[in-house]
């Protein structure tokens, strides 16, 4: 029986996702290592439009969509985006129209990461694309095209980045009290949870989650936007809100947020050498895939901590696989080897 967590049972919420999704063994991975017993949590497999950690968030943003009377989704992100993606698809299936602002933030190119990956699967769900130059202000951008759908009578619900507000965060301390219940009924002891963050809200529902419900388990950030004090900083400020909107007792205690840096390379979207050895790894080991944006860089993160002694060998750590694994066919030439 998992633990109440506040308020959460009276925030609307539709189901979008596959849950729970499972809690594996990275067996041969974790041998391969040396380190503490390592596990998978699978949001890869939440099942909408690929999966991926965005669905969670969507049971709840779109509960709000849906509860103010929106015909229309506005969200944004970049070129290869995996949010605005499962944003799509969460429209597709609710019957809600979907227009992104997609920026070009990343120096990387060639036609099938302009065409293909994230960006050709939200034109399949039939979203509208608006592709920006990489400065481009989201937040103005997706104003003025909100403002110009309301002057067609259009009514349009807008999601930041990431689906990164408080409401798409809720989804992540639901995560949280899922994982330790499902935990709990494998016999797990978990010691702590390892993830990719970047617009924070992920980080910031699950360590708000657990600190309100099972604060022995630590949840470690893998900065991989390389702005490190910005993503913790957002993770504070989001997770200080969930913990408001669940009308949990006193205050976030805000010395929870852990973030590791120095695994995102030069840029947010950018390569490096340590991201694809974990992503060739957790393939030929497991038979795995990660990503090279976030799960890929988060993977190099644990296996730079366990190098460096950060668990015992009687820890039990899991590895939170936050999906995007579209993107692996743009990025093709870093991975190869
Ligand atoms: C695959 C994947 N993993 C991790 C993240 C990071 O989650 P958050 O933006 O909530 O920090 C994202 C965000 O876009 C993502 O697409």
């Amino acid at each position: 029986m998992p633990a109440p967590l506040g308020a959460l049972e009276n925030i609307p919420r539709h189901a979008l996702a596959h849950l729970p999704t499972p809690l594996e063994p990275l067996a041969r991975l974790g041998a391969a290592l040396g380190g503490p017993r390592l596990l998978v949590k699978r949001d890869d497999c939440t099942g909408l439009g690929l999966g991926g950690n965005k669905t969670r968030k969507l049971e709840f943003l779109m509960a709000e969509a849906l509860a103010r009377g929106a015909d229309t989704v506005i969200s944004t992100g970049g070129v290869q985006s995996n949010h605005v993606r499962q944003t799509a698809a969460a429209a597709a299936k609710l019957g809600l129209a979907c227009e992104l602002v997609l920026t070009r933030v990343v120096p990387w190119g060639g036609l099938d990461y302009e065409l293909g990956g994230n960006i050709q699967l939200d034109r399949l769900f039939g979203a509208k694309v608006h592709l920006h130059d990489g400065d481009t202000d989201r937040v103005a951008a997706m104003e003025a095209l909100a403002e110009s759908l309301r002057r067609d009578g259009r009514t349009p619900y807008l999601i930041p980045t990431g689906g990164s507000n408080a409401t798409g965060a809720l989804g992540y301390a639901a995560a949280a009290a899922e994982l330790s219940a499902q935990a709990a009924a494998q016999g797990e002891k978990i010691a702590a949870v390892v993830q990719a963050s970047s617009s924070g809200g992920t980080q910031a529902g699950l360590t708000a989650g657990f600190a309100a419900i099972d604060p022995a388990v630590r949840v470690i950030g893998i900065d991989v936007d390389a702005h490190p004090e910005a993503v913790a900083g957002d993770v504070r400020r989001l997770a200080g809100e969930v913990w408001e909107r669940l009308a949990l007792p006193g205050a976030f205690p805000e010395e929870k947020v852990t973030l590791q840096q120095g695994y995102a390379g030069e840029a947010y979207g950018l390569p490096t050498e340590a991201m694809a050895e974990a992503v060739r790894r957790c393939a030929r080991l497991e038979g795995l895939l990660l990503d090279p944006v976030y799960s890929g860089k988060a993977m190099a993160g644990l296996i730079g901590l366990i190098d460096a002694g950060a668990f015992s060998a009687d820890d039990t750590v899991v590895f939170l696989h936050t999906g995007g694994m579209p993107a692996l066919f743009p990025y093709r030439e870093a991975l190869e080897g």
